[in-house]
């Protein structure tokens, strides 16, 4: 049994990664400023410590004692990068800054192991921007589009450095478009997902920004759990980082209309102009992470799309209820 610092434990990916290791019996502690994420989904048993990622004394104290550290913690928004820029990049650049700072071999500054503490961080697909050599694997360039996926390219720079100037082990895990039950449906800045499932199976209408021919590749939170825990014994290093993704692609027109047969409503949309610094196609090869990290078939879209609205549904008749 060991134990992980989470940071952004209290977010939609961070709870579900909890609750995988929670259920092998390890030790958990979360960092997180529940800025967007909710004490609700903490894990029974973790520890909660509510503080900021790019405060590096509050990153010290988190990371003594951990044998591994997950870190999620970010501003996950693409949108809020583009009109929140500063304080995006304080929390997406600085935070796993100052979390490789603290990973630090001990005897240099570090509260860890004494060969540094493994780090797996959550990367992602807008690191690719433009790149149009579909699909996606790990070798294609890097030109991102947005503030965000400047600040995720910058995190696997840093990650590069802490390897090879500190001998810290990191991974870091490009994550496609992450969909599942838990993912916030009432924000603006949420993902298209939890939007379209919330509001359709409410008899709602959903916006479509641009044309609706733009896709993109869902991948399952399931399936992006278990890249992560299958990640941590692959940290090196030599800092490399695999796609998360499932190889399909999917419209954005496509996906209402698959949302809407599913939850027997009929398909109410219309378009709005289409978001600055978007990214037309987004598609990976999840291959080399497959092979790596020893990871099973994708969850297939319409089986995740249903597991959303009976989790919408069933969080409803909790709230009718009680
Ligand atoms: P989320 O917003 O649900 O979770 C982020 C968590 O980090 C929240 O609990 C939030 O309160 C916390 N947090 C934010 N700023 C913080 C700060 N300054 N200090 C401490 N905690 C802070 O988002 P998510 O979808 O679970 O994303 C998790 C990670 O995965 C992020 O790094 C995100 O950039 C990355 N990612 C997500 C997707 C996706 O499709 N959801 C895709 C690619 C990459
Ligand atoms: C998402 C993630 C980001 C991640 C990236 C990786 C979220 C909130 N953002 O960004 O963290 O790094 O994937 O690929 O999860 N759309 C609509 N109507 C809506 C909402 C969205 O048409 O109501 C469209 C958007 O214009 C976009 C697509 O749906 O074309 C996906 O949008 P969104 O879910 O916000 O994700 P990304 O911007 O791709």
């Amino acid at each position: 049994m060991a134990t992980f610092l989470v940071t952004g434990g209290c977010g939609f990916i961070g709870s579900h990664l909890c609750a995988g290791l929670a259920a092998q019996g390890h030790g958990i502690r979360v960092l997180d400023d529940l800025s967007t994420g909710s004490e609700a989904n903490l894990v029974p048993g973790a520890e909660l410590l509510r503080g900021n990622v790019a405060d590096p004394d509050a990153v010290r104290d988190a990371m003594a004692g951990a044998d591994g550290c997950f870190h999620l913690a970010a501003i996950a928004s693409v949108e809020r990068g583009v009109r929140d820029w500063l304080a995006t990049h304080r929390t997406n650049l600085s935070g796993t800054v100052a979390v490789l700072e603290a990973a630090r071999p001990r005897g240099a500054g570090g509260v860890g192991p004494a060969g540094g503490t493994p780090v797996v961080y959550a990367s992602s697909a807008a690191v690719y921007g433009d790149c149009a050599a579909l699909p996606l694997d790990e070798d294609a360039p890097t030109r991102p589009l947005s503030a965000y996926g400047a600040d995720k390219l910058g995190c696997e720079l840093h990650a590069r450095v802490a390897g090879a100037v500190h001998g810290i082990p990191t991974l870091g895990l490009r994550f496609f478009n992450v969909f599942g039950p838990r993912q916030d449906p009432r924000s603006p800045y949420s993902g298209v997902i939890s939007i379209f499932c919330d509001r359709l199976s409410r008899g709602e209408r959903v916006d479509v920004f641009g044309d609706g021919g733009q896709t993109r590749d869902f991948v399952f939170v399931g399936d992006v759990v278990a890249a992560l825990v299958a990640a941590l014994p692959a940290a090196s290093s030599t800092a490399p980082v695999l796609n998360v993704c499932t190889g399909r692609s999917t419209s954005v027109l496509e996906l209402a209309a698959a949302v809407a047969g599913l939850s027997g409503r009929g398909l109410d949309l219309r378009h709005q102009p289409a978001r600055s610094g978007e990214i037309r196609h987004s598609l990976g090869s999840p291959e080399r992470a497959r092979r790596i990290l020893g990871l099973g078939p994708p969850l297939g879209l319409s089986e995740g799309l249903a597991s959303v609205l009976s989790w919408m549904r069933s969080k409803a008749a909790g709230s009718a209820g009680g």
